[in-house]
């Protein structure tokens, strides 16, 4: 894909996040990042630190996946305070998510759902980017100033011309999740063996997000392998809750003999953070 059609996606990022990203298409080549491409073989990979095929190694394992290695731009990060700007013109995270049929998979690293029917779409920049799956790490990939949250949930978009974007929505050990709830006897099912679909029936998305409307926005990469750069990731700030049962059971269903399905943070490079807060228009 020609680099300006890059630019032309990403105007809502600063300038330098900007030269970077292009940058790194041209180094690396790496194509437009799809969400469908997410590698579904988790023996080939692995959140074991000392593991030979642990995150370090990610991008040694395949040539396809050099970028979880080489790459610049690289998901997750920390969202420090100090890199993080004040972006109004970003805009309200419209959506317009509708409910729609679902199937539950277990993929041996994680456990996602995937639309069927036409779950809606995000306008990202005026581009419209369909939901097409969800899935869940815990603990959280992405940091808040240093700190992990207990789970941290992706709503994986992509648009017509393939790009991908990603919300996700950080979770914290309290009051069970709506959306976990209608999915746990579901998630029981699968658990007792991996590459394991079930049809879900009808999920709604538009409880997943919530009516939280700051967020931080940056571009970077899928977090598992091929780690395909160019991703467009949206970060909910507010922090919702999850019961320790529904996490018991999501990581139970994972069935990777690992507690945990999170990579490592990356580095932030030369990238920008930017953040939306609306115009309050109640102040006194
Ligand atoms: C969301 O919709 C509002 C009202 O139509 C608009 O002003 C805003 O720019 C939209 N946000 C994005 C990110 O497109
Ligand atoms: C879901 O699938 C059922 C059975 O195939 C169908 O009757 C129903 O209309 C579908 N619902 C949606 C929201 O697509």
């Amino acid at each position: 894909m020609h680099p300006c059609r890059d630019l032309h996606l990403h105007r809502a990022v600063s300038a330098s996040a900007l030269l970077l990203f292009s940058a790194s298409i041209i180094l690396s080549a790496v194509p437009a990042a799809r969400a469908q491409q997410e590698t579904e073989h988790e023996e080939e990979f692995s959140y074991s630190l000392d593991a030979e095929n642990g995150p370090a190694h990610w991008g040694e394992i395949k040539e396809e996946w050099s970028a979880c290695g080489k790459g610049e731009i690289q998901s997750p990060i920390d969202l420090a305070g100090p890199r993080v700007t004040l972006v109004r013109r970003l805009g309200h995270l419209n959506h317009s998510y509708a409910p729609a049929n679902a199937s539950i998979v277990n993929r041996g690293h994680d456990i996602m759902v995937r639309f069927e029917g036409d779950a809606g779409s995000v306008s990202i920049d005026g581009t419209a980017y369909h939901l097409r799956q969800l899935h869940w790490h815990a603990p959280t990939e992405h940091s808040v100033n240093g700190r992990r949250y207990d789970m941290e949930l992706h709503m994986v978009h992509q648009s017509a011309q393939g790009k991908a974007a990603v919300i996700g929505v950080l979770y914290e050990i309290g009051a069970r999740d709506a959306l976990l709830h209608k999915l746990e006897p579901y998630l029981e099912m699968i658990a007792k063996q991996r590459d394991r679909q079930e049809k879900v029936g009808v999920v709604d998305a538009r409880g997943a997000r919530g009516r939280a409307s700051v967020y931080y926005r940056y571009v970077g990469s899928l977090t598992t392998p091929p780690c395909t750069q160019g991703v467009i990731w949206t970060i909910v700030k507010r922090v919702r809750t999850v019961s320790k049962h529904q996490l018991e059971l999501l990581r139970e269903a994972v069935h990777d003999e690992m507690e945990k399905n999170a990579r490592p943070r990356q580095e932030l490079n030369s990238r920008d953070i930017s953040m939306f807060w609306p115009i309050q228009h109640n102040r006194n």
